[in-house]
């Protein structure tokens, strides 16, 4: 919720909240508790229906909105006792990966190669970029929705059929006969494809997209940053100091928030700290991108597949103040010391990785040896050395911070009925 500063607390609230009203009527009729389907279409409505329909999974009792909450920017983990991953709908299946946000997700492109030009050489390269999980392997959302309805770990449906079966036994079969018609249900096929359509409908919706957080305000016109917001801003876009917005990117001179979604979808080896806490990547290590299937042939010709073991998608920034913990194996708990091992990952390694049997400290030891190489060590801000400046003080590091909590929209309307 962006302030007003030259009011009082209080009063700036009042305001705020007159202005929130009279540009989203429908927050107005909508009590936090009841069924929030206003301003959807019919056929967002069903797929917000199927997203949260617990009904789905085997054993029942598990919904895509248990992973993905609209109260924190719809990620979660379902209540699940290791907090960076998430429990699916078998007792004590739990994930390897963090649950993303897919706040803003359909604005990924399709999973390709894409030209990449270098801007020193002027050379032009293609490389991965779009599609939905964390290594692209759903080409889009259509194709993402059977994913975790599937997965053993998550939904564990046993089929196709048996999500097609429940939505037409179940409470809101008229709905989908009032979107598809009548015959909805006869073709099994056909009609999870068409569950699938309404799903990505619902994903799609503004609901999914606000662009109501103070940044946006601020680009409208209609909000300030304070001091240490506007310093913070200044170092993500400076290409000498925290150089986020080459991959966390915005259009620098645009003020149209559809052109700051704090990512191009592309893919990088940050090489992120391992997480103890995932016992499942002790034995066998996450590779990301390289690991998709599919991946050689869509691949140009010569690219090494072993490049991007390490790779993961550039995740958005939006709303990232509520989507803790972070990295794709939720290593950090804190927002903080994100920004602060982008400062000093390769100027304090100790800081950050364990040491090995020899004493000597393990550096991106989340990945095996071999791969390690991998890591971006050339692009600003991690192109140290130890003992070197950090690019980052600590004080730019807070300022940093300030500035990505002000990418936060405003709370969202409950999703669940
Ligand atoms: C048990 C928890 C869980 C459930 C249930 C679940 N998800 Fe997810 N979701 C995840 C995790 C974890 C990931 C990241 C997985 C990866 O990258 O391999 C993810 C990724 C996604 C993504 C990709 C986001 C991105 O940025 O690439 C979308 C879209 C998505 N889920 C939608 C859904 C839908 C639709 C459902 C219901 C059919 C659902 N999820 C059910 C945990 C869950
Ligand atoms: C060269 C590309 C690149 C640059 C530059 C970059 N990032 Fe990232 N960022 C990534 C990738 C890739 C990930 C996901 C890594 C993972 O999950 O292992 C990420 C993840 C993050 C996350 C965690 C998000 C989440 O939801 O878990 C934050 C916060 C973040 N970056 C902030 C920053 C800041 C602040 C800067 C500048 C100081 C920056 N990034 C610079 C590529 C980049």
């Amino acid at each position: 919720m962006f302030r007003l500063s030259f009011l009082p607390r209080a009063v700036s609230r009042a305001v705020a909240w007159c202005f929130l009203l009279a540009a989203f009527p429908a927050l107005a009729l909508d009590t936090p508790m009841a069924p929030n389907e206003a301003g959807l279409t019919p056929i967002e409505r069903l797929g917000k229906r199927i997203f949260e329909d617990k009904t789905l999974s085997s054993p029942a009792g598990v919904s895509c909105a248990s992973c993905h909450d609209a109260a924190t920017a719809f990620q979660g983990v379902n209540g699940s006792p290791v907090p960076a991953v998430a429990l699916g709908s078998k007792p004590q299946s739990l994930g390897r990966r963090n649950t993303p946000t897919i706040m803003y997700s359909s604005f990924a492109p399709p999973f390709g190669f894409i030209d990449d030009k270098d801007e020193d050489t002027g050379k032009v390269e293609k490389v991965p970029a779009g599609g939905q999980f964390l290594d692209g392997r759903a080409n889009d959302l259509l194709a993402q929705f059977e994913g975790p309805l599937l997965d053993p770990l998550e939904m564990n449906a046993p089929s196709k059929r048996f999500a097609v079966e429940a939505v037409r036994d179940g409470a809101y079969a008229a709905l989908a006969k009032e979107v598809y018609g009548e015959k909805v249900f006869d073709d099994r096929d056909k009609a999870f494809e068409r569950l699938a359509q309404a799903v990505v409908a619902f994903e799609s919706s503004a609901r999914f997209h606000p662009f109501a957080s103070k940044f946006d305000e601020y680009l409208r016109g209609n909000a300030q940053l304070t001091a240490q917001e506007k310093k913070g801003f200044a170092l993500f876009t400076d290409p000498r100091k925290g150089n986020c917005i080459a991959c966390h990117v915005g259009k620098e001179d645009s003020h149209n928030p559809q052109d700051w979604l704090f990512t191009d979808f592309t893919y990088d080896a940050l090489g992120g700290p391992r997480n103890t806490a995932i016992a499942a990547t002790a034995t066998a290590p996450d590779l990301g991108l390289c690991k998709r299937p599919g991946l050689d042939k869509a691949a140009p010709k010569g690219f090494e597949i072993d490049s991007v073991c390490g790779a993961f998608k550039v995740p958005t920034l939006r709303n990232v103040a509520v989507t803790g913990p972070w990295l794709h194996n939720g290593v950090f708990t804190k927002l903080r010391d994100v920004v602060a091992f982008y400062a000093t990952r390769d100027t304090d390694p100790a800081r950050w990785y364990p040491k090995n049997e020899k004493g000597k400290t393990e550096k991106f030891d989340d990945l095996p040896a071999n791969y390690r190489e991998n890591v971006n060590r050339d692009e600003i801000p991690y192109d140290r050395k130890p003992g070197q400046k950090p690019r980052l003080s600590e004080r730019d590091i807070d300022a940093i911070t300030a500035f990505l909590e002000t990418l936060t929209d405003r709370p969202q309307p409950a999703t669940s009925p």
